[in-house]
């Protein structure tokens, strides 16, 4: 119940920004392509996400560093993902009642605002802990999940950032889609994740975490 009353807080608090765009089918892609080459525009859509950003902040962390260690940092997270995300919880590719409902309460420039400023805003380097561990994981990551993350864990671009994300949230996701979880399912990821044994995750996740 705790929960619901917080949504409808944090709800509450979201309607308090009005911005022009109001369909629910704008593509996001095109509007952020469009939005990027008015710097104008792009400049008050980042205010916007900064203002949206501090209810996110509740969970999210501070510039979208999270100190919650299941809960996802979104500092230097990639456009296209973060894009990609919000379609799937808005239309329930990907299921979690909490951001789903955040995420319909939004309007178009509101995501896309919310996108420029979590995009832009730098992940806080964790210390590396246990190097053995980590050495391990990185020989791993090393043969399987450096052709779509990149070498640095940031992606070119059309995947993820996963370097430097928090430790329980990964763990979660690769448990995921190992499974082939309808929350999250993902082929590419059902397919790099399915020989993947408890220990290769402990290990890729202590490596993924320390990456800067
Ligand atoms: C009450 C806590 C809470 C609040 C507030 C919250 N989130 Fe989330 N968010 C989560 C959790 C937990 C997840 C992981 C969901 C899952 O199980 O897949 C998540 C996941 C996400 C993801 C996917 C990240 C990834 O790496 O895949 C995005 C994007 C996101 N949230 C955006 C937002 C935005 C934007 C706001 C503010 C408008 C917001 N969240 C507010 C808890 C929260
Ligand atoms: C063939 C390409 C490919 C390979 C190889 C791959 N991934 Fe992914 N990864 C993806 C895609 C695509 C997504 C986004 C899936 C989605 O939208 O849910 C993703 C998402 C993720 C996420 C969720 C990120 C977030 O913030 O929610 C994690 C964590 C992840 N990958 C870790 C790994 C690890 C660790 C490996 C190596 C064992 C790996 N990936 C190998 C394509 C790949």
């Amino acid at each position: 119940m705790a929960s619901i009353r917080l949504l409808a807080a944090l709800l509450a608090g979201l309607c308090v920004f009005t911005t022009t765009a109001t369909a629910t089918d704008v593509d996001l892609t095109a509007r952020l392509k469009l939005v990027k080459s008015d710097t104008a525009l792009s400049e008050s859509l980042f205010k916007t996400g900064r203002k949206v950003a501090a209810v996110c902040a509740h969970c999210h962390g501070e510039g979208g560093n999270s100190v919650n260690a299941g809960i996802p940092n979104l500092a230097g997270q990639n456009p296209a993902f973060l894009i990609e995300q919000l379609r799937k919880f808005e239309d329930g590719r990907r299921s979690n009642e909490f951001m789903q409902g955040m995420i319909k309460a939004m309007n178009s420039d509101e995501k896309i605002g919310i996108v420029l400023f979590y995009s832009s805003q730098k992940v806080t380097p964790k210390p590396a802990l246990n190097t053995a561990l980590i050495a391990k994981g990185k020989t791993y990551y090393d043969k399987i999940c450096w052709r779509c993350h990149s070498e640095d864990g940031r992606s070119d671009g059309q995947f993820a950032r996963i370097a430097g994300q928090q430790p329980e949230y990964l763990s979660m996701m690769l448990k995921r889609y190992r499974a082939g979880s309808i929350m999250v399912g993902d082929p590419l990821m059902a397919a790099s994740t399915r020989l993947m044994t408890d220990e290769d995750i402990e290990a890729v996740v202590a490596y993924v975490t320390s990456i800067p």
